[in-house]
């Protein structure tokens, strides 16, 4: 059998029980292959990372050491709460890496979509790099590899991508959910104590906020994403929507348009936003948002989001259209 094919005899891991064994073998095998080792993880906070530390600290504790690499392209908010929930919660070994300058620099004036892709993915990698030279002794790298990821292996997660890694950042892997679906990862995460704010995280792509700031980064057009998305994410939690929508954030595309502010002309950026449902990320349709509750959004970020003087939602479905916008 191939090392990369799930057993036709796994169970669906769909019952707290059934987690729970599945957490013991892991704990076992993880012990077995790592011993008194260190083992890194590049903690992003996205659920398949935060599983893969969880099980790791539980099986061998303070020796999993995870680094949150803060590459100025996270949603508001997101990692203070990541680096406090594994600080205090998980009383995990964290090291926060604050990166975001030198990623901005690096993506000044880039337009191309592939290339800034590219650009976050190298210089994440060289910031993991760096810091992984500085503890001694780390002969094992954690990831969060899950089962839709071998599958489909033109999915390319940045963080996750084991045929990125430079020669000399030469690890052996430990990859205990690379037989999970999603589902799964989230039944074992509740039982490793993890907090819903964790299982419960919509999927955010590697280069994050990168790719809903759309051509070259601008700091007023990143901040206008940044502040719009959590104006966005607070409205869909009130109106009870988080659980119920699979994506939904919002973009800033790099283009103006006029409009008019106590008495004065203006030539502001746009906010679009963008609510899709779907199963597998392949084919996605558009969430019915109650017009009550659009209005109230667009007058939160026209009142709150500097730089912007129209809210536009989008309602193109994939296809034609892709989720993101680049
Ligand atoms: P698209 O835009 O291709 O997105 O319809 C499908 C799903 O993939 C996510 N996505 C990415 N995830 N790195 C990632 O880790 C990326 O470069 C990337 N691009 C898109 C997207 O958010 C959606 O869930």
């Amino acid at each position: 059998m191939n090392s990369n094919e799930r057993p036709e005899s796994m169970e669906r891991i769909v019952t707290p029980k059934l987690a729970d064994t599945f957490i013991e073998e892991k704990v076992i095998e993880v012990q077995k292959q790592v011993r008194d080792r260190k083992v890194l993880v590049a903690l992003s906070g996205g659920i398949d990372s935060s599983v893969v530390a969880a099980l790791l600290i539980r099986a061998i504790g303070n020796n999993t050491i995870c680094v949150h690499v803060d590459h100025g392209l996270l949603r508001k908010g997101e990692s203070e709460q990541v680096v406090s929930i594994f600080r205090n919660q998980m009383k995990a070994n964290v090291a926060y890496i604050d990166a975001s300058e030198r990623f901005l620099k690096k993506l000044e004036g880039i337009s191309d979509p592939e290339q800034k892709r590219k650009i976050i993915g190298t210089e994440f990698i060289a910031v993991f790099e760096e810091e992984a030279k500085k503890i001694n002794g780390i002969e094992f790298l954690g990831q969060g590899t899950i089962y839709p990821d071998i599958v489909e292996s033109k999915c390319v997660k940045t963080h996750h991508n084991v045929g990125g890694l430079p020669e000399n950042l030469r690890f052996k892997l430990v990859e205990p959910i690379k037989f999970l679906f999603k589902d799964e990862v989230r039944v074992v995460g509740k039982q490793l104590g993890l907090p819903d704010s964790i299982i419960h995280r919509q999927p955010f792509p590697g280069p994050g906020l990168g790719v809903r700031c759309t051509g070259a980064i601008t700091r007023d057009r990143l901040m206008a994403v940044r502040e719009s998305d959590a104006i966005l994410r607070e409205e869909f939690a009130e109106a009870g929507l988080e659980d119920k929508v699979w994506q939904y954030f919002t973009i800033v595309p790099d283009y103006r348009s006029t409009g008019v502010r106590n008495g004065q002309r203006i030539w502001d950026w746009p906010v679009i936003i963008r609510a899709v449902n779907t199963k597998d990320a392949m084919t996605a349709t558009i969430e019915e948002i109650p017009w009550s509750l659009l209005n109230k959004i667009t007058r939160r970020i026209l009142t709150e989001v500097k730089g912007v003087n129209r809210v536009l939602y989008d309602l193109s479905p994939k296809p034609c259209a892709t989720i993101e916008w680049e």
